[in-house]
């Protein structure tokens, strides 16, 4: 593994030996961290709004006793002044070991990847992926499942369209045998061709059904920054809300996962179920992404 861009680049070796490591980094993490890492720098380049990914991100490299370095606002980049994405990645690769890069265009992270001389993580691409979510996601899953052994029933909801994080996980689960695949969405945002598969359940509603047979619902936000119409986002912003009433059909050791920031998508209320696993699914970057950091610069 030279860089993470895509979940199609792995395979279910590769991530199960990501998902050891990251078991291993967790101890890393209740001993208070290591120095596995001194004297690296990670480039943390974050063109669009992050909290959980940007910080997750340093927190690994610092908790694995690397250093850090960020810009996270455009408009103190140089691509302010015109500066095209090639040229900034070959100067970032002077200045660190690895590269964090969320962008606003689909594609950007692979360009980056030609240009550098360092490995790049792709933190997000507008529209296109996030794989590194998904790692966390499916590292979180696993915890609960026998992931590719039991059959497992996976339900996506909301904005299937823009959201990068579900593109990115229904890719990355295929590598499991026994897992059955729902898309619930507005006809507007629903889950772009590419993504679906013969045998995924395409449904408009969130059927009680769903919420019944799922053993994993992953809801998402509503994209509003991506929407070129604000017409059609105020039609399908209110479309599918996690009351108590919802997710208490969910069976017991159900999960509802949610890549974060929530906005209206899960009522407060529903943090206190059983089934509310985000917190802890967010909680679970940070040793995935030590455990990328770590096999990218060849420290385990
Ligand atoms: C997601 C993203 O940026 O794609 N957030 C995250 O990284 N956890 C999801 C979102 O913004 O809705």
């Amino acid at each position: 593994m030279n860089h993470v861009l895509t979940a199609s680049q792995f395979s279910q070796k590769e991530l199960l030996d990501i998902f050891s490591v990251a078991t291993e980094m967790e101890e890393v993490l209740q001993k208070g961290g290591s120095e596995m890492a001194k004297g690296k720098i990670l480039a943390a380049l974050f063109y669009e709004p992050s909290t959980r990914t940007r910080l997750s991100f340093e927190t690994a490299m610092l908790r694995l006793g690397g250093g850090v370095i960020s810009e996270t606002d455009v408009t103190f980049s140089s691509q302010t002044k015109g500066e095209i994405l090639a040229d900034t990645i070959r100067i970032v690769s002077n200045c660190a070991d690895i590269i964090a890069l969320r962008s606003r265009t689909a594609g950007d992270a692979s360009i980056a990847a030609e240009y550098a001389s360092v490995p790049i993580l792709n933190a997000g691409d507008g529209a296109g992926e996030h794989p590194t979510q998904s790692l966390l996601d499916l590292f979180t899953i696993q915890k609960h499942f026998q992931l590719g052994e039991a059959p497992l029933h996976l339900a996506f909801v909301g904005d299937l369209k823009y959201g990068r994080t579900v593109h990115s996980l229904a890719t990355m689960i295929r590598n499991f045998e026994n897992v059955t695949v729902s898309f619930v969405a507005p006809r507007e945002v629903q889950m772009p061709e590419k993504y679906i598969t013969k045998g995924d359940v395409v449904l408009t509603e969130l059927t009680d059904e769903v919420l019944k047979n799922s053993d994993v619902v992953y809801a998402t936000r509503i994209q509003k920054e991506r929407f070129e119409e604000t017409d059609l986002y105020e039609r399908v912003k209110n479309a599918f809300i996690f009351d108590t009433e919802k997710v208490t059909l969910m069976h017991e050791s159900a999960i509802l996962l949610h890549p974060l920031p929530r906005v209206n998508e899960i009522t407060l209320e529903v943090d206190a179920l059983p089934q509310a696993q985000y917190f802890a699914q967010a909680r679970n970057g940070i040793p995935v992404r030590m455990a990328l950091i770590a096999k990218l610069l060849h420290l385990v």
